[in-house]
């Protein structure tokens, strides 16, 4: 047995120990278990004495004797009558060191499943690679709400009186708070014409989570799915993540063209769609289509995906209702967020199923999450009881009508070269390159400048066959103060120009 003093290769140096973050004996602790690990000091070395370790480091004995203490419990080293400590004989590091190999595996060589496989292929940052934020303060970023009139108090009383609630501590049924789902229930009513019941609806983590939720569980391998030819990408990740075969139909002023009796729509049973303000186009889906597509889902026994994202936000006169307001045959499940009409980190979103689904769903629930935070929900529970949800909404209306008057004209006035693609709400404007420059290289240029500008082509969906008029540029104005915007155009402006005489 060799009894060598160890040499003092794993004794740290004093910078470490000087680290204010840990204390000492965590430190020491540390840096020995890791010696162990990496084989510097191996079974049977004796460690040096307390007494000596301390004068060494300078650290006082009490804090080698805890760190000691713990390696000794947790079985690392072992003490011998009268020789000393040592490295324990008993451990068999060989499982923890991989072999003794110095073996590191990359995400294409460890055995994952197929949805794994095709998680792994995807490129899920692809808009956002494309264009990087190169600063936090994103002028014109898209999708945000405007923080600065954000009704904090009102939250904040909403969020104190939460933690007084009982139900926010107990147990929840995994379809989410009934208080949130009672108000959702009456808030969809009376605003998207949505008919259900509280029963119907299931609590997410948002509308991401809502429709990976529904499309896991509704679509498989090689299904053909209906898309919008531009839109979130989101959506597709989740599809080439379950291998689904993607479908796409383009967007006019009516929104999706759909016309139930084309063959690719009698390939498909499945559609995802933004009826009432396409994303990111903004056109709403006209009535006959709207019927066309319900008569299809009658017909094919199909599913119809409405995601109902930003239909908050309509200026002029009253918002379409809903497409699941007019469907009779069960066949359309609603998704709605919070991430705009509240804030984006609230993580609040909900589906609102056909009553057949819900046991399916309710199970399904069980098995990804267990449902989300009851005290967040029983806060945007009584938030919207109080009427303060309804209240915001109403503000934040009038005001990103404004801001959106402030940018529209001004861009006009100072880009001609962009045209703007009219709709009548939401947070953010699209303008249409006209000479169909480079749309992703003059974002990324305006963004180096912190204008969080997104080109329009990065949420076309079929790249092969690039559509001329998706070269453009999304402005979000909800979030920007009219300051801000003008500043923003202004530079934006100059950019441009620059952009345009390099190339
Ligand atoms: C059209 C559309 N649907 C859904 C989502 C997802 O929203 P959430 O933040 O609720 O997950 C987004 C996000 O940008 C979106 O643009």
């Amino acid at each position: 047995m060799s009894t060598k003093l160890s040499n003092d290769t794993f004794i740290p140096l004093k910078s470490n120990l000087l680290d204010k973050s840990t204390s000492k004996y965590e430190a020491l602790y540390g840096h020995i278990k890791e010696a162990i690990f990496n084989g510097r000091l191996k079974t049977n070395d004796k460690l040096p004495s307390s007494r000596y370790l301390s004068k060494l480091l300078g650290i006082s004995r009490n804090s080698i004797l805890t760190a000691y203490e713990l390696l000794l419990s947790e079985g690392f080293i072992e003490s011998r009558q009268g020789s000393g400590t040592f490295v324990a004989d008993a451990v068999d590091l060989k499982p923890l060191l991989g072999s003794g190999t110095n073996i590191r595996f990359t995400s294409s060589s460890i055995h994952v499943s197929k949805i794994g496989q095709r998680v792994n292929a995807t490129d899920l940052l692809s808009p956002v690679k494309a264009v990087p934020l190169e600063r936090k303060e994103s002028v014109f970023l898209p999708a945000q709400p405007a923080m600065d009139c954000f009704p904090y108090k009102e939250w904040q009383s909403a969020v104190t009186k939460s933690l007084r609630n009982p139900s926010a501590f107990s147990e929840q049924p995994v379809m989410g708070v009934c208080l949130l789902r009672e108000q959702i229930q009456e808030f969809l009513l009376i605003t998207r014409g949505v008919r259900c019941h509280a029963d119907d609806i299931m609590i997410t983590s948002g509308s991401q989570q809502a429709l990976s939720i529904v499309l896991n569980l509704l679509v498989s391998d090689g299904d053909n799915v209906l898309l919008e030819d531009i839109g979130f990408k989101g959506i597709d990740a989740v599809l080439s993540s379950l291998g689904a075969v993607q479908m796409t139909l383009t967007v006019d002023e009516q929104g999706i063209c759909f016309d139930k009796l084309s063959e690719v729509c009698q390939q498909a049973k499945t559609l995802v769609l933004t009826p009432s303000r396409s994303f990111p186009l903004g056109h709403t889906l006209s009535l006959q289509r709207r019927l066309s597509i319900l008569e299809w889902a009658y017909e094919t026994q199909g599913w119809v995906i409405e995601d109902d994202y930003d239909s908050e936000f309509i200026f002029s006169g009253h918002s379409i209702a809903s497409l699941q307001g007019l469907d009779s045959g069960g066949r359309v499940i609603y998704t709605g967020t919070y991430s705009r009409t509240m804030f984006p980190g609230i993580r609040l979103g909900y589906i609102v199923l056909p009553p057949v689904l819900v046991p399916l769903f309710n199970k399904f629930k069980r098995i990804v999450d267990g449902g989300i935070s009851a005290q967040q929900q029983v806060a945007m529970g009584l938030f919207m009881q109080s009427g303060a949800y309804s209240r915001h909404l109403r503000r934040m209306r009038k005001l990103y009508k404004k801001r959106k008057a402030i940018l529209d004209p001004l861009m006009q006035q100072m880009l001609p070269m962009l045209s703007l693609i009219p709709s009548e709400g939401g947070m953010h404007s699209v303008y249409h390159f006209q000479g169909g420059q480079d749309d992703v290289a003059i974002a990324r240029e305006a963004n180096q400048y912190g204008l969080g500008v997104r080109p329009l082509s990065s949420y076309q969906r079929n790249d092969v066959t690039k559509h001329a008029s998706y070269s453009g540029l999304i402005i979000g104005y909800a979030g920007t103060t009219e300051e801000h915007i003008q500043k923003g155009v202004i530079k934006l402006r100059h950019i441009i120009d620059d952009f345009c005489k390099k190339s």
